[in-house]
């Protein structure tokens, strides 16, 4: 199993490319189930999750195609995706791969839609919480499908197909208001979708289904109008960055001092984290290049920070603050709000030298003056980059194991990382 070794102690300078991002293009992808027509996707980022997804909807009959190559020749996935949809040949998600990356539950929306049936395995626990997915079900239900659950699998059912209602969320959900969204599109009438999230990946899945043919009003906002249509047809549409891994990179600057130019990044994706890290004390500029992030010689000031929906500060970037504020000058407070255990992350920080007390959804971080490398490993992506980012400050050498879990959701994160000066390499087997 690869590893990745990481060298602390060096600044970042230079540029780093944003890719597309990877929670827009996994809805995107699920969409082209849709329509029998053409769907072509520009700046998909070349990532473990994007092939895996593209396995599973194989095996529904859908044809992906990388202009000049077949994907999974290689390493080098190509940044454009032609993908068709024209025959639906399996309506069922089985367990074995459902299991293996929670969003691909999300083809039972489209399916349904479309086809008048789905059967998807429910995809089970995972490491940052229960994660249910009642309101996806409740989402289906109030636009008139019939489901049951038997043997470990959701069977939903419209054979005189959906019809348009009102979908009231009580929480904010992206994944409930993804399923709302595609199963409404094609839906009989006009769908209203209260409280829906508004994270920007949403929208970017929303301007995508328009151009398919679509009638979505409302993006952006907490309430999406949906007039139903009879068919979609094919588009083309260009991934959003990624305002994650934008984040993360811009809390690595923080972390090591330097300055670095996030290349296509787009500050009203982050807003919420960009002034966070403005109060840590970095210095964040943005023009029509990206966002360039600086810190020089000034110690990082502490700041108390809760998670929350769109536009608030993001979860994907709560474990990569907390790494950032293991070495400010106070103390820092980091409560999550959104998944109730979430903080996989703390106890291998705690290897690395930072002072973390966990009280419920609560952390309270003590600057240290300085951390140290040490064989970490982690259960989740992003905790996992925290590692990354952890270790890019910290003395001597850090080995990060089970490189799979950032292989999931960073392009080429070494060799980005490198490019700007760190010493951080792969090491394979
Ligand atoms: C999406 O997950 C993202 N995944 C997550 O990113 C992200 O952390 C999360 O949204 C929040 O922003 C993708 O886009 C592929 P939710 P999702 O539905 O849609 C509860 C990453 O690292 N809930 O908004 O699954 C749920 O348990 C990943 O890239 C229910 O109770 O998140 C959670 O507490 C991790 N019932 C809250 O709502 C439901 O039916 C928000 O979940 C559905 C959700």
């Amino acid at each position: 199993m690869d590893r990745i070794r990481i060298v602390g102690g060096r600044r970042l300078e230079g540029t780093i490319p944003i890719s597309g991002a990877k929670n827009a293009t996994l809805p995107l992808m699920i969409a082209s189930l849709l329509t029998d027509q053409t769907l072509i996707l520009d700046n998909v980022p070349r990532l473990a999750d994007v092939n895996l997804l593209q396995r599973i909807l194989s095996n529904h009959g859908v044809d992906m195609m990388v202009p000049g190559k077949r994907p999974g020749e290689s390493q080098e996935f190509g940044h454009t995706l032609h993908i068709v949809a024209s025959r639906i040949v399996d309506t069922t998600a089985p367990y074995e791969l459902v299991s293996k990356m929670r969003a691909s539950f999300w083809v039972i929306a489209p399916l349904l839609a479309r086809m008048g049936e789905a059967k998807v395995s429910l995809p089970g626990g995972c490491a940052i919480g229960t994660r249910p997915v009642d309101l996806l079900i409740m989402a289906m239900e109030k636009l008139g499908a019939q489901i049951e659950i038997d043997g470990g699998y959701v069977i939903a059912r419209a054979k005189n197909g959906l019809k348009g209602g009102e979908i009231k969320f009580p929480k904010v959900t992206v994944s409930g208001t993804h399923t709302a969204l595609m199963a409404a599109v094609l839906a009989h009438g006009t769908t209203v979708i209260e409280n829906a999230a508004q994270e920007p990946e949403i929208g970017d899945v929303a301007d995508c289904l328009n151009k398919m043919g679509a009638r979505i009003s409302g993006t952006g906002t907490s309430r999406l109008i949906v007039e139903g249509v009879t068919r979609l047809g094919g588009a083309r549409h260009s991934v959003l960055p990624d305002r994650i891994e934008t984040g993360t990179y811009a809390m690595a600057v923080a972390m090591t001092g330097g300055d670095v130019l996030l290349e296509g990044a787009r500050p009203e994706l982050l807003q919420a984290a960009l002034d966070v890290l403005k109060q840590t004390g970095a210095e964040i500029t943005s023009n029509n290049h990206g966002i360039r992030v600086k810190r020089n010689g000034s110690g990082l000031a502490p700041v108390d920070v809760s998670t929350s929906p769109f536009p608030g500060f993001p979860t994907d970037l709560q474990a990569q603050l907390m790494a950032l504020m293991s070495k400010a000058k106070g103390t820092s407070r980091i409560t999550e709000t959104i998944f109730e255990n979430r903080f996989m992350h703390v106890q291998e920080l705690v290897r690395l030298g930072a002072r973390i007390h966990l009280d419920g959804e609560t952390a309270t971080i003590q600057g240290v003056e300085r951390l140290k490398g040490a064989p970490v490993m982690a259960t989740d992506l992003r905790a996992s980059v925290s590692l990354v980012i952890a270790a890019l400050a910290a003395e001597g050498e850090t080995m990060v194991n089970r490189v799979y879990h950032l292989d999931r959701g960073f392009e080429r994160l070494e060799d980005k990382l490198s490019a700007c000066g760190a010493a951080i390499e792969r090491v394979s087997g």
